[in-house]
């Protein structure tokens, strides 16, 4: 695992403050974001993690000005801080600003996001070179053959073998994995502060998902820039995270420091999470998985949302929302679990084991 870089107020470039999202739609109002809260340093990486429909990709597409158009802010702020081009120190609340106005102010520029599917965010009907010289000579004013060269730059950056002539091509002329790696090109083309990366590798196969995982990460190490990396594969995380979120219908249910989370979980819905994370030695059909489903985000939830799925769960849980417990260090934990009043909870003896076969691994034991 990385080595987590300091988190201190002053080096914020984003930070999240009490998110409510909701969306109107036929079957009534979806309560897709509530209550989240969630810093981003410079440099570090935070991943976020979660089932399908936990409301990661709302977060971030808000964050982008792409927020689908039935989707509402209720309440909160997305504070952006930023520098503008004379080096002066600004700040933006992202949640006041129209959708447009995110995307011709910080789109690209000081924010950038490479989707799961290459195909979203490339034009089939444009050659590579014009996808990517574009942004550069629109945004930083490049000529034709700074941007080419640059161009050229970027695809080998990115591992592209013969760029000269992959510039000419279509999308459609390039595998997947090499199309995402024409999307992180384009990502980094105008050097934003902020990458957003959702699920980028999961419509790639397995050996394709390591490289682009590790582009990433050398990105990321070599520009400091900041990274929010979504994704639901925990063994993603502990490759690239400093930091982690845990999302559950809408809330983060459990953040801290990547060795916080894996070695020192106190969420139940953490601890399925980890579960169910594949090792090197368990076979498919022992693994585990969280019983139930996520709850229906249009109904009002009562307690914890996963009470109901939690075999730990206390009464209090199916009654009253559990508020962020402080446990030290970076980490903090939604659950009763973590009042002093309440009962010791063992963690389960098969995760037990998984974490300290973790850390022995991680030379850490
Ligand atoms: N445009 C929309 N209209 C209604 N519900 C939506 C819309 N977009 C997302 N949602 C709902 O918001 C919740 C969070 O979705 P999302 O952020 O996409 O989840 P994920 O964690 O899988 O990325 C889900 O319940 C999803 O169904
Ligand atoms: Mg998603």
């Amino acid at each position: 695992m990385v080595q987590s870089v300091k988190r201190d107020k002053k080096d914020r470039v984003l930070s999240i403050r009490d998110l409510n999202i909701s969306f109107k739609t036929n079957y009534g109002v979806v309560n897709a974001i509530r209550g989240v809260r969630l810093d981003l340093f410079k440099g570090e990486t935070i991943a976020i993690v979660g089932e399908s429909g936990s409301g990661k990709s709302v977060t971030c597409k808000t964050i982008m000005g792409i927020l689908d158009s039935n989707g509402i802010i209720d309440s909160g702020e997305i504070t952006l801080f930023y520098k503008d081009e004379n080096g002066n120190e600004k700040t933006a609340d992202l949640t006041k600003m129209s959708q447009k106005q995110i995307r011709y102010e910080f789109c690209g520029r000081k924010i950038a996001m490479v989707f799961q599917d290459p195909m979203t965010s490339l034009d089939p009907t444009m050659t590579i070179a014009k996808q990517i010289m574009e942004p550069m000579i629109e945004h930083r004013h490049m000529t034709k053959e700074e941007a080419r060269q640059h161009a050229l730059d970027l695809l080998t950056k990115v591992g592209i073998e013969n760029p000269e002539k992959r510039m000419k091509q279509y999308p459609h002329e390039l595998s997947g994995g090499m199309r995402q790696r024409v999307v992180i090109a384009i990502a980094l083309a105008c050097d934003p502060d902020i990458l957003i990366c959702d699920e980028p590798t999961t419509a790639l196969d397995v050996t394709i998902q390591a490289k682009i995982i590790e582009l990433i990460k050398s990105i990321q190490d070599e520009k400091g820039i900041s990274v929010i990396y979504i994704t639901h594969d925990l063994g993603v995380v502990a490759k690239v995270a400093d930091y982690v979120a845990v999302m559950y219908a809408g809330r983060i249910v459990e953040k801290g420091r990547v060795n916080e989370i894996f070695y020192d979980p106190r969420h139940p819905y953490t601890w399925g999470l980890l579960a169910s994370m594949p090792d090197t030695d368990t076979s498919s059909e022992r693994l585990f998985a969280i019983a139930g489903s996520p709850p229906d985000l249009t109904n009002r939830i009562k307690g914890d949302a996963f009470a109901p799925r939690n075999p730990y769960a206390l009464n209090i849980d199916f009654e009253l929302e559990p508020p962020m417990f402080d446990v030290g260090g970076q980490h903090r934990v939604a659950s009763w679990l973590c009042d002093p009043r309440a009962p010791k909870v063992e963690l389960p003896k098969d995760l037990q084991e998984k974490i300290v076969k973790m850390k022995k691994e991680a030379g850490l034991a």
